[in-house]
This record gives C-alpha cells, structure tokens and sequence, in this order.
C-alpha cells in the first residue's frame, strides 16, 4: 500500500518517542521508505541505534553534520520526501514551526519543507491546553498541517486529559488515508465562495450578517489536500484564508456574482457563503445624517441568486453543484424545498438555532438529489469539510450522473 513513497518521520523528545519505533516498523511493513530524524530531545528516549535499525537506513540527528550537510542535507530531505510526520510533535517543535524557528535539524527541515505534514503531538495536558500552544496549532492547522490526536488518557506524569500520543496503529492509518486522498479529487476544478457579502448603505455602514467564513475556508483546504484545483471566492472575513489555486476576495453579492461568472467552467461549485439577499438600491456619497423625524426608511432591491444562476446555468453548469441553507426552524424540509428550487444537486442543512452562526460547529443534514437526509449530528467545520470532500471523492469515483448521487453519501454515512 505504500510502496515507493518515502516518509520523513521527525521524532522530538518525548516518552511516547518509543511509539514511533512502532510506527517505523509498520510503515517499513506497508512497504515504505523511512527517513529519520532524531532531534537531541528524541534522543533521551530512544537511541538512534534502534531508530536505524528499525528504518533499516542512517538517522539523521545533527545539522551541523560535515557529511550530510554537504549535500544540503536539511533541503535534500524534505525533497526526497512524499509526507513528512512529526511524532511525536514536542510543544517545543510546534511553536518552532508556527514562528519559523530553525536552530536545529529537525526546525530547519520543516522551515525549508515543501510536502504535506501530519504532526502527532503528545504532552502533559496541562501544556496542550497551554493558550499558547492552542495559538499554535491553529496556526499549523491554518497551514494546512494535519494533526493527529492527541488522544487522552493517563499521562506518563501521572497525571489524566489530553495529551497522550496516538497509537502507532492509529497514526499508521492516518498516513494511508492521506495517500489514499491526496491525488482524489486531482485535475478537477472547484469554485468555492465563502463568507459574508457586504452591502454598502453609506460610506460607514453596510448590510452584512454574522457568517466568518470559517466552513467555507475548511471545505476550500479539504478539497485542496484531495488535490483539487480550488477557486476561492470569499466575502469580507477576519479569518485568513488557506491556501488555494486562486483566490479572490470581494465585498458585494454582485461582486461575488461576478466573480464566479468569471470562474466558470468547473467541475464542482459549492456555494457556501451567506450572501446578502438584499442591497440598498441607492447608495449615499456620505454618510446619512438624521433628519430629526425618528424614522428611516432604506430601500431595498433583491440581490442576485449565485447559487441558483449558477445551478441552471445553460452553457457552464458544473456537474456537481452544492448548497448550504441556514435555517432557523424546520430546517430539513426547508432545506429540502430550498434545494429544489434552486436546482442544486446536493444540500446541507444547517439549523443556526442549535450553534453561534459564525462559531465552530455545525449540526448538519445532509440531502442529496432525490431528496434522502442523512443526519451528521454535531460536528466541527474542519470535520464536515472532510466528510463532504469524502462524499465528493465517492461521487467523482462513480462517475454518477447527478441525478443519482445519494448511494454515494449513504456509503459514507456507513
Ligand atoms: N445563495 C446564493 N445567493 C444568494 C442567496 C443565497 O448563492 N443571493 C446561496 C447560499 O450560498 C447557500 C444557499 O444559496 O448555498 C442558501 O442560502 P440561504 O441564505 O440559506 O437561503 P436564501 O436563498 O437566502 O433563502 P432564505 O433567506 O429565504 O432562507
């Protein structure tokens, strides 16, 4: 399963390092090449006799090293590299990556890496809830970094929570799923928009809603790790946006609408935004003062439906074509009605009642072409951005008209 693909297995220092003599010995069992880096931390755990031995190749501990460093050996790894895995991830290590800090061979290697990572961190609880820590691994998982675990149980220090580094077996799986999803969605074009749209009244106030882009941004970076050509198109957000193909930035629905008019032909659209259904119809140069009589009344005018042009779009409709509603009361049927009229394929349902709109989470109902649900219950944005990338995969693997795309999610919901 993982022959031909190299693995740069970085082990910082930490008790659960004598995991990662397993993991070794179960990739070198899938059939992978093993490079590994030991960092002086590593080493009060384990040897890099057994770590060689194991890799059945030279371990690679010191940056300064004459022999390796002659052939720029903290380049030359990463290079040579098809994933890079950090387990375990030290506290230490992960604030280096987040800041930049090379100072030694492990740091300078992820500094100078250009390959997909997935980092198994493992720590007393007390330091993984660390706010400063917390602020890393968003900065990592915001990167595009794959976490796996930590998982929780008692620590080495006596101690319980979350803390304790996956199993060998789990991170084993992790790293098969990765290759296994890596190039799925690979050669397909995906148009996502995301976010708010704001509407402008007078040069200080705007229309807006309280959407933050997050979901948008995680479906957006999930398909990119299947390998797909992503277009992301996302309304006024504080969030930074993950890295994609293209990315466009715009403020109003009609600039959002333009936007994806341009963006076409592709193979997916997946509408995530919370546009703005209404627009002032005149826009004032300056700011609107009050005229005293307690009363204002601002015209509206309909915006444009991006989502419904683009589902009935007679020369470029795209074969899978995706919505979200946002409802605040019965939300599946509509959902159900919603996708309907607005001639998409599949739909998520979304009941803002349950969560902040704007906040992590999501209850989700998932409704496909002829109009079965399936119930994902309340999950993370990144974990929905996963599992609809899943769905998507299934369906792309089918080839299945869009008029049968509900076997594809049923599969998955099993
Ligand atoms: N949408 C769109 N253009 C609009 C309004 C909505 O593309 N002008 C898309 C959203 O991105 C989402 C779907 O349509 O995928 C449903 O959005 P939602 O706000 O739930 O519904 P509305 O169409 O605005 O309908 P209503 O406000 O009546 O619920």
């Amino acid at each position: 399963m993982l022959q031909d693909k190299t693995v740069l297995l970085i082990i910082s220092g930490g008790i659960a390092a004598y995991k990662s003599l397993e993991l070794i010995r179960l990739l070198r069992k899938e059939g992978a090449n093993v490079r590994p880096i030991l960092t002086n931390g590593g080493a009060q755990f384990i040897t890099p006799l057994s770590v060689a031995s194991l890799a059945e190749h030279e371990v690679y501990t010191d940056l300064w090293s004459l022999k390796d460093e002659t052939e720029m050996g903290h380049i030359r790894l990463s290079r040579e590299a098809d994933l890079v895995v950090i387990a375990p991830a030290s506290a230490d290590l992960m604030a280096k990556m987040a800041q930049g800090i090379a100072n030694d061979l492990a740091s300078t290697c992820l500094a100078a890496n250009n390959k997909p990572v997935l980092i198994a961190p493992a720590m007393n609880q007390e330091m993984w809830a660390n706010p400063a820590n917390q602020d890393n691994l968003e900065t990592l998982r915001n990167r595009g970094y794959m976490i796996c675990g930590p998982a929780d149980g008692e620590m080495a220090c006596g101690e319980t929570g979350t803390g304790r580094m996956m199993e060998a077996t789990h991170i084993l799986a992790d790293i098969k799923s990765f290759f296994a999803y890596q190039k799925a969605l690979s050669g397909k074009r995906v148009i996502v928009t995301s976010g708010p749209t704001y509407e402008p009244i007078d040069p200080v106030r705007f229309i807006g809603n309280r959407s933050s882009g997050k979901q948008g941004f995680a479906i957006a970076q999930a398909l990119m790790q299947a390998g797909a050509e992503v277009h992301l198109i996302s309304g006024p957000v504080s969030v930074k946006p993950p890295k994609c193909t293209t990315f466009t930035s715009v403020e109003t629905a009609i600039q959002m609408a333009e936007a994806v008019e341009n963006a076409l032909p592709a193979d997916i659209f997946i509408s995530v935004a919370a546009v703005s259904d209404w627009r002032a119809e005149t826009q004032s140069s300056q700011k609107i003062k009050k005229d005293g009589s307690q009363k204002m009344q601002l015209k509206l005018a309909e915006n444009p439906d991006i989502l419904r042009s683009v589902a009935t779009h007679a020369q470029k409709r795209p074969t899978l074509v995706i919505g979200f509603a946002a409802e605040t009361q019965n939300a599946v049927e509509n959902a159900q009605a919603k996708r309907t009229k607005k001639a998409c394929d599949w739909i998520l349902a979304n009941d803002v009642t349950e969560n902040n709109f704007g906040g992590d989470n999501n209850h989700i109902h998932f409704i496909t072409s002829d109009n079965s649900i399936s119930d994902w219950g309340q999950m993370g944005k990144k974990d929905i951005a996963q599992r609809l990338v899943g769905a998507i995969i299934e369906f792309c693997k089918k080839g299945e008209s869009k008029h049968d795309t509900s076997t594809a999610e049923n599969r998955i919901a099993k």
